[in-house]
């Protein structure tokens, strides 16, 4: 098993077959040729890239899972395996196994590994949370930084090193209550951006967020804080590159969709220089009773209506769903609070829904 002082994954060792393990049954070679019609596909001939949030779980235990997400994606994020409470659950002890299962398969298929999320207050490990109550010691955080950011250095290229530091109602700043908050004040992101930097020399840093997509008087706000922080950021020299839009889409919030806010916000934060990624990409459905047509419709409708202003927008250059297949979903689990949903490109038998066409015809706007 992997751990701390086991030595950083690398692509020459998983193509010299060390670790051959998690790659069973991929042959180099069977990728996908060009021109096949998946997400990747549509994508790549936009220059541009399709991704899903994928789980090392599944990609080991379901083929079918696994050839659905070699097939549409060039990227893939780990939907829990980066996160710290999930690598380090006990101080000093790193277990690396299924980040590097993830890094491993992406590395066999030609894909990116997108890593989210370095800080993010709801998945710092309970040990660091307490240690940084007790002492605010930056070296707690760096220590975490320093093992993750190196080891996957040769797949993975943007990396969210901060997650949802924005709630509003809290302070004048919108910055949002955390370990890290508390710690070390609002520096701690500039703090962790300059580590990334350092571990990632050529890695693009993001700060990604959720909640920017509606024209609400709360979301209104946090647009307006989050592009005074990231432009204070710019200003200051810190090294961020990009947003991460997580656009989790809501049916009961499409009233309130309003396509030239979200092209303003999209315009103000690509003129500070910043590159836009569509990070989480899913639909909360509002009515789950209607028929499955419909539902897929209304679906779609909220992704197009959505995608068509990012793709107007040259800032954005990827799209990621938070998830590939209604098999599994966030949203269904005991956190998601939504009961079924059908907010993914592919349906639970990985078939394609009106949401995949949608997100082909927007790279198809593009080129792709
Ligand atoms: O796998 C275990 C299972 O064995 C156990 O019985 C069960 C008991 O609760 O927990 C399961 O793990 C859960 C895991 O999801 C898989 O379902 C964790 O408790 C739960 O914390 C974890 O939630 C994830 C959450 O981030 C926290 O890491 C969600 O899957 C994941 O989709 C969610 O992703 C976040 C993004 O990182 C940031 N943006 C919002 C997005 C959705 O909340």
């Amino acid at each position: 098993m992997a751990d701390a002082r086991t030595p950083g994954w690398s692509r020459r060792a998983v193509l010299a077959g060390v670790g051959a393990a998690p790659l069973m049954g991929f042959a180099p070679g069977r990728e996908a040729v060009k021109g096949d019609g998946s997400l990747k596909d549509h994508a790549g001939r936009a220059g541009m890239q399709y991704g899903a949030a994928v789980r090392a779980s599944l990609l080991a235990e379901q083929p079918d899972y696994r050839a659905a997400v070699t097939r549409e994606c060039n990227i893939v994020t780990p939907e829990l395996e980066l996160k710290w409470a999930w690598l380090e659950p006990q101080r000093g002890q790193l277990s690396f196994t299924s980040a590097d299962a993830i890094a491993s398969f992406a590395a066999a298929t030609g894909k990116a590994m997108h890593g989210a999320a370095l800080l993010w207050h709801l998945s710092i490990a309970p040990w660091a949370a307490e240690a940084l109550a007790d002492q605010p010691d930056w070296m707690i955080v760096r220590r975490f930084l320093a093992s993750v950011i190196p080891r996957y250095g040769e797949v993975t290229h943007t990396w969210d090193v901060i997650n949802e530091p924005m709630d509003m109602g809290h302070r004048m700043d919108g910055l949002r209550p955390s370990p890290y908050l508390a710690a070390f004040g609002p520096d701690y992101i500039r703090r962790a951006l300059e580590d990334a930097r350092l571990y990632a020399p050529r890695a693009k840093l993001f700060i990604n967020e959720f909640g920017l997509d509606y024209d609400f008087p709360v979301e209104r706000d946090k647009r307006y804080l989050l592009l005074k922080l990231l432009e204070g950021l710019k200003t200051s020299g810190a090294p961020i590159d990009g947003l991460g839009m997580q656009a989790h889409l809501e049916l009961a919030k499409q009233a309130h969709f309003d396509p030239k806010v979200l092209a303003q916000f999209f315009d103000d934060v690509g003129s500070l220089g910043l590159e836009i990624r569509i990070s989480e990409l899913d639909v909360k459905e509002a009515n789950g009773t209607l028929a499955t047509a419909e539902r897929d419709a209304r679906v779609a409708d909220a992704v197009r209506r959505y995608l068509d202003v990012a793709m107007a927008n040259r800032a954005v250059g990827s799209i990621t769903t938070w998830g590939l297949s209604d098999r599994c979903s966030w949203l269904d689990s005991p956190g998601g609070k939504a009961g079924p949903n059908r907010g993914l490109p592919l349906d639970a038998a990985l078939r394609p829904k009106p949401m995949y066409h949608a997100i082909s015809e927007a790279y198809a706007l593009r080129g792709g």
